[in-house]
Order: C-alpha cells, then sequence, then structure tokens
C-alpha cells in the first residue's frame, strides 16, 4: 500500500486558491472521506493526488504530493506509473465504446499482461488458463466479482458496455480501475448520480475494498461520510479547516466544521 503525504499543497486556478497550504498524512488501508461544501476544493485536491489537474490550464501547484517518498508533481515523475498506482473513479461513468469484457480488459492490454502476470495478479495457479486470452477471460470474471456486477452481466460479456444501467456502468467502472490493481483509489461523489440501490452496492464494495486499497472518496453527504469514512477531511473555501478520524464529526472543534454538521451550511 502507498504512503500518501501532502506538504505544503497550493493549488491555484489563474490566481484562485482553490487550495491553500495543505499539510496531511492519508492513512493507509482505510476510507478516507473529503467532505464540504460546494466550491471548497474537494475535487481540486482529489485531482491534485493523481495529477489530473494537469488537464486544466491555467493550473498552477505548489508544494509536494508524496505518494511512497516520491513528489509526483514533480516534472520527471513516470505519469504511466502514476496513473496504474492510482485509479480514478469519476462522479459519471464512462465505459468505453467496447463489449463489457473489453472494458476490463482494457487496462491489462495497455500494460502488455503476459498469461502469466495475469495469473499472478488474480491469485490464480499457474496452471489455471493455458493461453492469455484465457487467462484474460479469468481477470474478467474475477474483477467484475470484486465490483458486485458479475451475477448480472455473466451472461452477456460481449453486450456493449454503454447498454447498462448507469449503477453497473459505475460498478464497471470499477472493475476497470482494480483490473490494474492499483493501490490507491480515488472516487469524485461516485455514487451521487446514481440510484439508491446502486449507491449502497458501490457503499459496499468500497467497504470490502477498503482491507486491500486506500480509497479516497470526496462527498458532500455527510450522511455517506459518517457510513463510510474511517477518517475525515473537512474543507471549506480551500482550506483544511479540520481531519482525524470519523469520529470527529461527532463533536467538532471548528465552528465552520459545527456548522456543517449541524446543517447550517451545505
Ligand atoms: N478548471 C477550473 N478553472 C477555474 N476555477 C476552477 C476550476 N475548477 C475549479 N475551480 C474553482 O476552484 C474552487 C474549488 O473547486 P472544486 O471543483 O475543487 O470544488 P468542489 O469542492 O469539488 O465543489 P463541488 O462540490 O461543487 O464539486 C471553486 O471556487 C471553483 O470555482
Ligand atoms: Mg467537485
Amino acid at each position: 500500500m502507498s504512503r500518501i503525504a501532502i506538504r505544503n499543497l497550493t493549488v491555484r486556478y489563474g490566481k484562485h486558491d482553490a487550495l491553500r497550504n495543505m499539510n496531511l498524512d492519508i492513512p493507509d488501508g482505510k476510507i478516507t472521506v473529503i467532505l464540504g461544501p460546494s466550491g471548497c476544493g474537494k475535487s481540486t485536491l482529489l485531482r491534485s493526488l493523481n495529477r489530473l489537474t494537469d488537464l486544466y490550464d491555467e493550473v498552477s501547484v505548489e508544494g509536494q504530493v508524496l505518494i511512497d517518498g516520491e513528489n509526483i508533481h514533480d516534472p520527471r515523475a513516470d505519469l504511466l506509473a502514476l496513473r496504474k498506482k492510482v485509479g480514478f473513479l469519476p462522479q459519471r461513468p464512462f465505459p468505453l465504446p467496447m463489449s463489457i469484457a473489453d472494458n476490463v480488459r482494457f487496462g491489462p492490454r495497455i500494460h502488455r499482461m503476459t498469461r502469466e502476470d495475469i495469473l499472478r495478479q488474480i491469485g490464480a495457479p499457474a496452471d489455471a488458463a493455458a493461453s492469455r486470452h484465457a487467462a484474460m477471460d479469468l481477470l474478467v470474471e474475477h474483477y467484475l466479482k470484486q465490483a458486485g456486477l458479475w451475477e448480472e452481466v455473466r451472461d452477456r460479456l460481449h453486450a456493449p458496455g454503454a447498454n447498462l444501467s448507469i449503477g453497473q456502468q459505475q460498478r464497471l467502472a470499477l472493475a476497470r480501475a482494480l483490473a490494474v490493481e492499483p493501490e490507491v483509489i480515488l472516487a469524485d461523489e461516485p455514487t451521487s448520480a446514481l440510484d439508491p440501490i446502486s449507491a449502497q452496492l458501490i457503499e459496499k464494495r468500497f467497504q470490502a475494498l477498503k482491507e486491500k486499497y486506500t480509497i479516497i472518496l470526496v462527498t458532500h453527504v455527510l450522511r455517506q461520510a459518517r457510513r463510510l469514512a474511517d477518517y475525515v477531511i473537512f474543507l471549506y473555501m480551500g482550506e483544511m479547516v479540520e481531519h482525524g478520524p470519523a469520529s470527529f464529526l461527532n463533536s467538532p472543534r471548528d465552528p465552520r466544521t459545527r456548522a456543517y454538521v449541524g446543517g447550517e451550511i451545505s
């Protein structure tokens, strides 16, 4: 698992400070929830953890985000390796224009995994598949199960991913993200576009997966934070106001956190 340390991190869009001078260590193997009202910098913080900030013009990043001791914002950092280590689940799923199975196979193909790599990664015996193709089939099943989607799609693996419901697409996105075995999973309001049942399925998957991955989740839904969080970061207007084990939500020290938890601001 990866150690993530944020040091003196300031992120600006043009002259606007979206995040100001953050310092924080993110706990391994837990669900950390980034909580706060709209516009407070939650997505910006998440983006700065895998350099999605690069996609925006006029963005400037000061300070460091260290993952396993390496500053990912260093221009010399290996971006492909970073994106493999840190998976991302957006607010709305975007299935690739291909079959359900190919969506899951996509990452392992890009990373040119061999039959042996695949079997080792999914913990299957070395003789479980005779060919790379057969190993990929096992991989597809493995990650669809981890994402809680296998039973619903096992009979139509070759149908387009886009035919699935939004809730199923989000679980497919999770399977796709898991298939390259990231160490960290970032998720930006991953259930906000989903119906309550699908949202609950995704939440359950996160709870099951946290043993193995460090999960960092953005939400502005306080109840979701209470259900899922081991650790909470409360942001307000670009500032980290309070952070710690989730239990601090029961007795916040800062008046801004109290106002948020008490429903006076949302
Ligand atoms: N690409 C951008 N260009 C300019 N300003 C931006 C950009 N993205 C975000 N901002 C500004 O930076 C601040 C933080 O935005 P961010 O998207 O991180 O907030 P958020 O907490 O995720 O909000 P929400 O809950 O609405 O998603 C806001 O004031 C926003 O307007
Ligand atoms: Mg956001």
